[in-house]
């Protein structure tokens, strides 16, 4: 291994060798010396990496938050921040997990969750700081702010027969308001599931962009990634244009916050949460019914959204639309009566 840095050139050589992957230059410092690795006090989990004490020279690792299919979040310190008086210095990383941060185009891809999400700034979206790599570790990371509290999956653990209408407007309304923002915005979130949304102290965050895409025109500079051979859909949500390789669109997030609105207001999934494409072969739409704690007439807009032919799907300003006027009528009839 050498301490030269690639030139310019060298960049831009692999940049025209193949369009599909993005080449990370990781700064390498001259002379640096490996640092001792500790493993993250956290849970242990097989796989689960030793990272270094202080990463970037201001981060303190203090716990893993959660791994999913790609990545690996930690809590952590700021200790720069910290010691300026910021009264919460605490943050969370995210890195791509190890089996991924293999790939070529690894911090590429990272980058690009970063990109989409910092195009976005909406009070139901998740806020992210910075992307950093930390030069000895050789690694790219996000942070963003923490967000204390539950994601859907936990909070459906937790209320396994769904939530009332009342309780769960509050939930699904800003989580539509978001989706909708980042259609608006030219971003698909191509990932919507209970695990990438967290109700937290600070209201519905929506997060995990790591399988967006900004539509055509959008953050053009933006390295142009394939996702499928990552192959990380979760079959019970993605559509089954996904799962069959179709490009991603706006309507294939309005299948999986169908599903993810579905199960909170019944406790159930729509589909058993099968693969879509074989709920669609086995025609399972035909014993669909209203889910428990939904009005009924919010009934026919998440019905449509959650067709299988992506034409027939309501887009999120429609049901953020029809689920919201319940609310609004609601009110009005009790200041009637
Ligand atoms: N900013 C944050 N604050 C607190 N916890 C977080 C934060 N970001 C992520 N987490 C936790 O870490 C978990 C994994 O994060 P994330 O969904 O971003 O990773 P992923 O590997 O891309 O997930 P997936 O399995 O959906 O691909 C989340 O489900 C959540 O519990
Ligand atoms: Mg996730």
């Amino acid at each position: 291994m050498t301490n030269d840095a690639p030139s310019v050139d060298d960049l831009r050589m692999n940049e025209e060798q193949d369009e599909k992957l993005t080449y990370f230059a990781f700064v390498q410092s001259l002379n640096a010396k490996p640092r001792t690795a500790v493993a993250a006090s956290a849970p242990t989990k097989a796989g689960l990496e030793a990272l270094p004490e202080l990463l970037a020279g201001r981060y303190r690792i203090e716990r893993l938050l959660g791994a999913g299919g790609m990545g690996v979040v930690y809590r952590a310190r700021d200790l720069l921040i910290e010691q300026f008086g910021a009264p919460d210095p605490y943050i969370a990383l995210k890195f791509l997990s190890e089996a991924f941060s293999e790939s070529p185009d690894a911090s590429a891809l990272l980058y690009s969750e970063f990109a989409l999400t910092r195009h976005l700034r909406h009070d139901n979206v998740v806020r992210l700081h910075s992307f950093e790599v930390d030069t000895e570790y050789q690694r790219a990371f996000i942070t963003m702010e923490l967000m204390r509290g539950l994601t859907l999956d936990r909070l459906l653990c937790e209320r396994p027969l769904g939530l009332p209408w009342n309780e769960l407007r509050g939930i699904v309304l800003p989580l539509l308001d978001a989706l909708a923002y980042a259609h608006a915005r030219g971003v698909t979130h191509g990932d919507m599931k209970p695990s990438n949304v967290m109700v937290s102290e600070e209201g519905v965050r929506v997060f995990d962009f790591g399988l967006g895409q900004a539509q055509e025109g959008v953050l053009r500079g933006l390295p142009r990634l394939s996702r499928d051979r990552f192959n990380a859909w979760t079959p019970g949500y993605a559509a089954p244009e996904t799962l069959e390789g179709q490009p991603l669109a706006t309507s294939a997030d309005l299948y999986g916050v169908a599903c993810v609105i579905y199960e909170l207001a019944g406790g159930k999934h729509p589909f058993r949460r099968l693969p879509s494409t074989q709920a669609r072969d086995e025609r399972l739409e035909r014993d669909l019914r209203a889910p428990a704690h939904l009005p009924k007439h919010c009934w026919p807009a998440l019905r449509s959204a959650l067709a299988f032919e992506a034409v027939e799907r309501t887009t999120a300003t429609q049901l953020r639309d029809a689920l919201g006027a319940t609310s609004t009528l609601r009110q009005r009839l009790r200041f009637w009566t």
